[in-house]
């Protein structure tokens, strides 16, 4: 604005004022070249920016074109006079047309920003849905067997003496048993998500039981759990346990991609207006690696997983959110990176 605008103005004044008013001709040419600055202030900032620029020009004018004798303007006042009206109309006019075209730019890209996030959502719905299906019928032929399993080694159990060198092995087998029925509970659960039971909660809450269930490995690992969480309760409508499991699953990926270094989560609970809807928004924030950018969108696919874990707790967690007819998010902070839960306010 200094360089386009005012700059110019300066320099068009002091020129006119500088030129003696023998030179009808340079003052009618300089008063035209006032247009310029005053339609890039418009172009740049839009009609106050446009008008601003105009009323300088004018102060900075006037005394030259009606007052100051020795420095005068040679042309006609009624000419002046129209000239300094027409800065404020062609002021008024690139200024609000460049406004128009600033909010309409806006809206375009609100809506490409969101026709991306349904896109996205859509495709992750699709194979969430496909996956769940191989992975439920999977599963459940898994199970059936493993029960049986699992019953006659009961059965077989007294059988087998303590002091005997296989009760070991035996032991084993056992053990091995029931954790392929818990891996099968787990991959059951996904492909069928248990129904949720909706009340009027304050999410103040669920932060809450969030920090009780992940304090004490957090202090573990010198991690600084920090949480801003307002007193006032900030209502929505939702599963106090399954709202909990998001957080959990969130702050656990978190208390894991710090390390052993140590480092902070975040933990905060506010509102905010989202496309014109009140919100709620829980965000678990940790410092740490960033996730690469190609990456972010995947973390919320099924089995995807950085490590060697099951990749399961980011997708059930959206799933849950979209339960809850809210979304999750993860975005890359510089510092580290941040999840946040969006619900509905429910005032
Ligand atoms: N806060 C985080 N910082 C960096 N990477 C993360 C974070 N949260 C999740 N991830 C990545 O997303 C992957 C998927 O997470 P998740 O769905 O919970 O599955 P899992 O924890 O079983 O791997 C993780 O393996 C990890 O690579
Ligand atoms: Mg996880």
């Amino acid at each position: 604005m200094l360089v386009a605008v005012w700059l110019p103005i300066a320099i068009v004044t002091a020129l006119h004022y500088g030129t003696s008013h023998e030179y009808h001709w340079v003052h009618d040419v300089l008063r035209r070249v006032y247009y310029l600055p005053i339609v890039i202030a418009a172009l740049r900032s839009g009609l106050l920016g446009g008008l601003v620029s105009a009323a300088v020009v004018s102060a900075a004018y006037v005394p030259h074109a009606f007052v100051l004798v020795h420095h005068f303007d040679p042309a006609r006042s009624i000419e002046k006079a129209m000239e300094i009206l027409l800065y404020f109309i062609v002021a008024a006019v690139a200024g609000y047309l460049s406004d128009k075209e600033r909010s309409r730019r806006s809206q375009l890209e609100d809506a490409l920003d969101e026709q991306r996030r349904l896109t996205g959502q859509l495709v992750r719905a699709g194979r969430l849905s496909a996956l769940g299906e191989v992975v439920a019928g999977i599963a459940h032929e898994v199970k059936n067997p493993l029960h049986s399993l699992a019953g006659t080694a009961e059965i077989i159990d007294p059988l087998i003496p303590k002091s005997a060198d296989e009760h070991r092995m035996w032991e084993i087998h056992k053990q091995e048993i029931g954790r392929l029925q818990k891996v099968s509970e787990r991959f059951l659960s996904f492909a069928k998500p248990v129904p949720i039971e909706t009340t009027t909660l304050d999410l103040g809450d669920v932060a809450r039981r969030v920090v009780e269930l992940v304090g004490a490995q957090a202090r573990q690992k010198s991690i600084a759990l920090e949480t801003r969480i307002s007193a006032e309760p900030i209502l929505v409508r939702g599963d106090l346990d399954a709202l909990a499991q998001i957080g959990l699953n969130i702050a656990l990926n978190a208390i894991k991609a710090i390390g052993d270094e140590g480092g902070t989560i975040l933990l905060s609970v506010s509102t905010r207006v989202v496309d014109g809807e009140p919100g709620a928004l829980m965000c678990i924030e940790n410092s740490g690696p960033p996730v690469p950018e190609e990456q972010i969108e995947r973390l919320f696919d099924p089995f995807y997983s950085g490590g060697d874990s099951t990749g399961l707790g980011l997708s059930i967690s959206s799933r849950i959110a979209e339960q809850h007819g809210g979304t999750i998010e993860a975005k890359n902070t510089g510092m580290g990176v941040r999840f946040t839960l969006y619900l509905a306010l429910n005032s």
